[in-house]
């Protein structure tokens, strides 16, 4: 922490205030999962769900926010680790906006993940695992990105060249490697309504 006389300002209008206003409450999706895997299409098909049942959402993505506050951030393990950290600390500024956040990023390093789950109450991280192998992913190739990276032109590409650590243990694990997105966000739901951040009646 580099900075030193700075006093916390307690907000006059609470994160439950929030939340009552309106009607769900706030939390932080962590999609994780290899490039191609389908987290950035399964966050934005929930938000477009939850959107349309009247709840408070944004997608914060990882090809997005690498344009502007994480430009500066290439892919060394370093600047994983601090991409995650301010895309972790952005996501808490979403909750105590009574936001649901949905952040579609690898974040390959167990580590990083966990940090963030530390750094919000115990409830409002959920750890949702995007698991299709790299054989699916990178015969997807969306991007063309895997070709590239087995060129050798793109160096610590995720999953070639740079590690992936699979969740220990997620809230859920969405096959998107091989389900139908439909049923894939039926799934992020359900999980919402069991967690109690979605009222269980909630349709
Ligand atoms: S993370 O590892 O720091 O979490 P992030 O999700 O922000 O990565 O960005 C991943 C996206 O950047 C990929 O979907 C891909 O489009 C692009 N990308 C460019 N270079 C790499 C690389 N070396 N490894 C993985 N993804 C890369």
């Amino acid at each position: 922490m580099k900075s030193s006389n700075v006093v916390w300002h307690q907000p006059g209008v609470t994160r439950t205030q929030r939340e009552q206003q309106n009607g769900h409450k706030s939390a932080i999706l962590w999609f994780t999962g290899l490039s191609g895997a389908g987290k950035s299409t399964l966050a934005h098909g929930v938000e477009e769900k939850l959107h349309q049942m009247g709840c408070h959402t944004f997608v914060v993505d990882g090809d997005n926010v690498r344009h502007g506050l994480c430009g500066d951030l290439g892919f060394s393990d370093q600047d994983r680790v601090e991409n995650i950290r301010r895309v972790g600390e952005l996501a808490k500024l979403f909750t105590e906006a009574g936001v649901i956040v949905l952040t579609a990023f690898i974040s390959p390093f167990r580590a990083d993940r966990d940090r963030v789950r530390h750094l919000v109450s115990e409830g409002d991280f959920l750890e949702i695992y995007c698991q299709a192998d790299l054989a699916i992913c990178e015969d997807r190739d969306v991007k063309g990105l895997y070709q590239k990276a087995r060129a050798g032109q793109i160096p610590h590409f995720t999953g070639i060249s740079s590690p992936y650590e699979k969740p220990d243990n997620p809230e859920l694990v969405v096959p998107t490697g091989t389900q139908p997105l439909e049923e894939c966000v039926q799934m992020v739901i359900e999980a919402l309504q069991s967690h109690g951040i979605l009222a269980p009646s909630t349709p």
